[in-house]
């Protein structure tokens, strides 16, 4: 049996499971990284059986120091050639900035950020001795769009991972090492019942509602053409066309116009 393995954080649910299914289906093992154990047997029984390849799990909260080091070791010890990095886990916080504890900070930006940077830094390096690697960051439109008032980092972390992606891709693939961010719109996953947001997930339009399994498709695919960038969906890439080419004082402007309020006004 092959030793390539694609490692997925996140990857017990939503895109990142349906990422690992991809990715099973075209012979890859899997392993698998999030916090809930018996989720992570469940998918593990799941890709084994319907796929035929080898599954394994990791588990392991992003938002601990420690658990990038972990993680990598783990793999280590098992023996695992991880080809594919799949940085996808993730998470929103529905409360007002002002509201959140700075340890509530600090961990959202080490699960959306810190780790994916620190678990790309070690799996690269094996990846350039082997001179063979794919790496993914599942982003998000919100990397592109105005701020929102319930969710202040989410979008600038996002826009951070595609920076990040897009300078790992440039600086590694010339040597057979690229970098993928994937920036879905809104997708039906648990992400929204987990971020205390679903309420607001109802009331979108069933137009701008996608799979999870879709979504994973064309990232993967993107992936393995080797793109910079991917946003699916052509609803979405309308959009992301629309918001890259307004000016920004305009998009302030129609937000402003449209969802006045959304910020607590000054006392004059
Ligand atoms: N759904 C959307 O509309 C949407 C849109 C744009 C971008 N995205 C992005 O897509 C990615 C995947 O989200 P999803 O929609 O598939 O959500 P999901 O169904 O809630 O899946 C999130 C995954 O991340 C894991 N996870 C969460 N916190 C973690 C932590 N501290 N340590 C380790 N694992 C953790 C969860 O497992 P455990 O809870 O067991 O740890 C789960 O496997 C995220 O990066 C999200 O920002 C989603």
């Amino acid at each position: 049996m092959s030793n390539s393995f694609a490692l997925i954080t996140g990857g017990s649910s939503g895109i990142g499971f349906e990422i690992a299914k991809d990715l099973a289906n075209r012979g890859y093992n899997i392993v698998l990284v999030s916090r809930n154990e018996q989720n992570l047997q469940d998918c593990c029984k799941r890709l084994s059986e319907e796929f035929g390849i080898t599954s394994d799990y990791i588990s392991s909260d992003l938002a601990n120091k420690e658990s990038v080091r972990h993680i990598y070791q783990t793999t280590k010890e098992r023996g695992y050639n991880i080809e594919i990095l799949i940085n996808n886990a993730g998470y929103g916080i529905a409360t007002p900035f002002h509201v959140t504890s700075l340890e509530d900070e600090e961990k959202f930006i080490r699960v959306l950020a810190t780790s994916v940077i620190s678990l790309t830094k070690l799996f690269v390096r094996d990846m350039v001795e082997k001179r063979n690697g794919k790496i993914m960051i599942v982003s998000s439109v919100a990397a592109f769009a105005p701020p929102s008032a319930i969710q202040v980092l989410y979008g600038p972390i996002k826009s951070f991972m595609n920076r990040f992606s897009d300078a790992m891709n440039s600086s590694y693939n010339h040597i057979g090492i690229t970098s993928t961010s994937v920036c879905p719109g809104f997708t039906v996953t648990n992400f929204h019942t987990a971020s205390n947001v679903q309420k607001m997930m109802d009331d979108v339009p069933s137009f701008m509602k996608f799979s999870a399994e879709r979504i994973a498709k064309e990232g993967v695919d993107a992936m393995f053409k080797g793109k910079s960038i991917c946003v699916p969906t052509k609803t979405y890439k309308i959009l992301v066309f629309l918001l890259k080419a307004t000016p920004y004082w305009f998009i302030r402007l129609l937000e402003n116009t449209l969802a006045p309020g959304r910020y607590e006004k000054k006392e004059t």
